[in-house]
């Protein structure tokens, strides 16, 4: 039998060497870590239920999203099959239960009886999906296998015939869990194959310039990855940025783009040393992706490279997308301050595609708007393509932005384009994506 804890709290059991229970037992190794997760849990919990003896918290095959942690009492595990019950586990204070409904979404796979009056604090589903959904998808996948095993070892400890219900209910679970499993050794492979892709040197840094509307002169380059695969050929960005940032490889990913386009734009003055002097305000611009933002060292990546390679911010523009800015805009505002002061650019990506709520280009430091190439493609042909465009440039022009049209590829589109007054331009019409090398004879002086 569980020694019953004398503190109210229940943090003197655990913090003590755990004591014998039964082999159901939720208690793990490492008690410590444990009374940890209980104390945040607790900190989280919403509401306390009270249950007397005999009362039974819920039935095998319930619906359920709500687990509970006990904080004084005790309660019984079973499961019945015509007539006959068979007790899995005890669990007292501090034990946790009816978690497997909640992780899978499945009917409740034993019925909680009261032991003894007991008190237990909820934890509902909302809550663990937030952090569920943040996990690696391995985390997942490991625990979709527990529960299915532990729900096989429940019926083989039964032994007796299912019930159809139980059947239905287990049929879902099949395919949730195969759903799991596959994506997840899709995201493994994916993610091997990305590692090793780093590790081996199979990305490279392609190079599209910005220019002039009016003269083509070039302004500055959009660094955009490619990934040289040996089997595959060229993989574009389109079909493993998603993956990358999945798995949290966009971190090392990320930085390397960072590093990289330094050491480009410094061999790039470093061979025409009157590049920067002719044009102080040439950049080279480099993608952020959400992922990538938040994490804490992005700044001191930044600044090492400029470091490394003798750079100074104003040359580096960075482009992020309207949803970095919408979805945690007190963080953004913070990191882009601090890199604001520093005398980095700021680009919004792809404008027009996603909030484009106006309030935010006065609240945030930001420099040039870059106009979606969906709106540059259909310009010509639809009006209210063209009335967003004008829009889009009168206005970064009243509040000094710079503006950059995405994908240019005809005449027409660059002359529309010029019509309106829009400064900078992005298109095959004049360039497509080049290798560093391609860079060098273009900027060649004549
Ligand atoms: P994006 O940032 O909007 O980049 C512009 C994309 O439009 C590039 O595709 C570019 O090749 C393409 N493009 C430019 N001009 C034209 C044109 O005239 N016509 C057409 N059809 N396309 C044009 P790419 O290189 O395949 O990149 C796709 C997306 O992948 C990028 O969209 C960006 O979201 C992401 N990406 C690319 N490189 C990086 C990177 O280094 N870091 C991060 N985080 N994302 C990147
Ligand atoms: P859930 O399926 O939501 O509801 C019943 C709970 O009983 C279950 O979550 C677990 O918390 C617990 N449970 C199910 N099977 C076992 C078992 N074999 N050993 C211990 N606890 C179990
Ligand atoms: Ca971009
Ligand atoms: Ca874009």
């Amino acid at each position: 039998m569980p020694t019953q804890n004398t503190d109210h709290t229940g943090l003197e059991t655990w913090s003590a060497a755990p004591t014998t229970k039964g082999a159901h037992n939720a208690r793990m190794s490492k008690p410590g870590q444990i009374v940890q997760s209980w104390i945040a849990m607790k900190a989280l919990a919403s509401y306390t239920l009270a249950f007397k003896t005999g009362d039974t918290i819920f039935n095998e095959g319930d619906p359920g999203c709500t687990a509970y942690i006990i904080e004084r009492g005790k309660v019984e595990v079973s499961i019945s099959r015509k007539g006959e019950r068979l007790v899995l586990a005890q669990y007292d204070t501090g034990d946790l239960f009816g978690e497997m409904a909640l992780i899978d979404d499945t009917p409740r796979s034993a019925t909680i009886t009261v032991l003894e009056p007991t008190e237990v604090i909820a934890i509902d589903r909302s809550l663990f999906e937030k952090a569920f959904d943040k996990a690696h998808p391995l985390v997942n996948l490991f625990m979709h296998t527990i529960l299915y095993n532990l729900r096989k070892t429940n019926q083989l400890l039964l032994n007796k015939v299912v019930t159809p219900g139980y059947l239905l209910s287990q049929d879902k679970f099949n395919n949730k869990f195969l759903d799991a499993r596959n994506e997840t050794v899709y995201l493994v492979k994916a993610e091997n194959e990305l590692n090793r892709a780093l590790r081996d040197d199979e990305f490279e840094l392609y190079f599209q310039p910005i220019v002039k509307a009016t003269t083509g002169r070039v302004e500055g380059f959009e660094t955009l990855i490619r990934w040289f695969h040996p089997e595959r050929g060229m993989v574009p960005p389109g079909e493993f940025i998603t993956t990358a940032e999945q798995t949290g490889l966009i971190k090392e990913m990320g930085d390397w783009i960072i590093q990289e386009a330094c050491r480009q734009l410094s061999r790039l003055s470093n061979e025409y040393p009157d590049l920067l002097k002719e044009q102080p305000d040439f950049f080279i611009s480099i993608n952020l992706s959400a992922k990538q933002f938040i994490f804490p060292d992005l700044f001191s990546v930044v600044t090492k490279s400029l470091d490394t390679h003798g750079l100074t911010p104003k040359n580096i523009k960075f482009e992020i997308t309207e949803s970095i800015l919408m979805d945690s805009p007190e963080t953004a505002m913070v990191i882009l301050e601090k890199f604001k002061e520093q005398g980095f650019r700021i680009a919004i990506d792809d404008f027009g595609t996603g909030y484009s709520s106006l309030s935010y280009l006065h609240t945030f430091p930001i420099d040039t708007l870059k106009i979606d190439r969906s709106f540059v493609i259909s310009m010509l042909e639809n009006h209210t393509s063209l009335n967003i465009v004008n829009a889009i440039v009168s206005l970064a022009n009243a509040i000094d932005l710079t503006i950059i049209a995405e994908g240019v590829e005809t005449e027409e589109q660059l002359k529309a384009l010029q019509d309106l007054n829009c400064d900078l331009v992005q298109g095959f019409y004049f360039h497509k994506p080049l290798p560093f090398t391609d860079v060098l004879e273009l900027l060649k002086p004549k």
